[in-house]
């Protein structure tokens, strides 16, 4: 087996996957890359199957790493982590119709299932886990947040595949306790905070996008983009961001540029969605146009995502205990939230917010 052949198959696989998203199943063009890949399937079993394992950043065919990557390739990756995939193994004897199947299953936003030849193993999801075991979940994917940050504080390139699969965690953390606020959580030191904070807004908004019945894709790439909101505050000097007590003037004005600062870093680095570097630049403008940075806004409005991590971003930091100032009750918040709709926030995505909030009980229907 050939790494040239893994990676015309790898080509031929998410050239199928990307035109069955943008057409449909049936558009020959789908067919035609499905047969190609099929055809390629041919040359790489080894005995009986063919197993491709997706091994953090490393990706695994019959046990052995990959080093000839390519861009379809990485895509191809990006997949398998985005459906939450472990494992494909595929047995001699698969169909090409069997294939086909499989191929629109793992394009479509619905889980990929097993077929007679060919076994998928998904991340393992424990349906109405124990408080524990969710707990420890979140942990994990807050700590993989921590190290990426703690990486790109220290001059070290993101590493964007720990953040997608902290993602991938935070969904399935989501998908386990309806109650988002029984998930977000507190920060139990000052210096946690920037990481914490990313994970709960990053969380906080998928919630909201999820009432919205968005996609898995988008879902996905708006929780990366909630991660990654704050990512600007990582260049600014340590004494700004750790200060105990309210900033001065100057330190304020600093603080003010992390927007840009983000969205500049992001637009360096080009597997990042253009979506997280939109939020990352817009999530501190407001609704009516004031707010920073100052670009003069006009008719140019903020795109909703940046309007929802605006409103999940004012949220956790008020229900976050800082130096200066105590916590708050989410009625509390909920309230200066709806006093804002309107001039800080957008009133209809406060209005869902509040709404959602209220049909998991957190707080009573207004
Ligand atoms: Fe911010
Ligand atoms: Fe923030």
């Amino acid at each position: 087996m050939t790494e040239g052949k893994i990676c015309d198959f790898t080509a031929s696989m998410m050239s199928a996957l990307s035109n069955c998203a943008l057409y449909s199943e049936k558009h020959p063009i789908v067919n035609e890359f499905s047969v190609k890949a099929f055809g390629l399937l041919q040359d790489l079993y080894k005995d009986e199957s063919v197993s491709i394992t997706l091994l953090s950043d490393t990706l695994l065919f019959n046990d052995n790493s990959v080093t000839e990557k390519g861009i379809h390739f990485d895509n191809f990756m990006k997949k398998l982590r985005r459906k939450g995939i472990e494992k494909i193994e595929i047995r001699r004897g698969v169909t090409i119709d069997e294939f086909k199947k499989f191929v629109s299953d793992m394009a479509s936003q619905e889980p990929l299932l097993s077929s007679p030849h060919i076994s998928v193993g998904i991340v393992e999801v424990q349906l109405r886990a124990e408080e524990s075991s969710l707990r420890t979940l979140l942990e994990e994917n807050i700590s993989k947040v921590k190290d990426t940050f703690c990486g790109v504080a220290y001059g070290t390139e993101l590493d964007l595949g720990g953040l997608e699969r902290a993602v991938v965690g935070l969904i399935s953390t989501l998908k386990q306790q309806s109650n988002v606020l029984g998930v977000i959580s507190s920060a139990r030191t000052y210096n946690e905070y920037t990481y914490v904070h990313a994970a709960n807004v990053s969380l906080l908004t998928m919630f909201q996008a999820e009432t919205f019945g968005m996609s898995e894709e988008t879902t996905y790439d708006i929780g990366l983009a909630g991660l990654l909101h704050d990512i600007g505050k990582l260049s600014l000097p340590i004494e700004v961001l750790d200060k105990q007590t309210k900033l001065d003037l100057n330190e304020w004005n600093l603080l003010k540029l992390h927007p840009v600062y983000g969205a500049r870093y992001l637009s360096t680095l080009p597997d990042v969605p253009k979506l997280a570097l939109i939020v990352a630049f817009e999530h501190h403008m407001n609704f009516d146009g004031s707010g920073y940075p100052d670009v003069n806004q006009g008719s140019r409005r903020q795109h909703p995502i940046s309007q929802m991590v605006a409103i999940s971003d004012f949220f956790d930091a008020l229900r976050t205990e800082r130096p200066y100032r105590k916590s708050l009750e989410v009625c509390s918040i909920v309230k200066i939230l709806n006093d804002g709709a309107g001039k800080y926030f957008n009133p209809e995505l406060v209005d869902n917010f509040v709404g959602a909030l209220s049909n998991i009980n957190v707080i009573e229907q207004a």
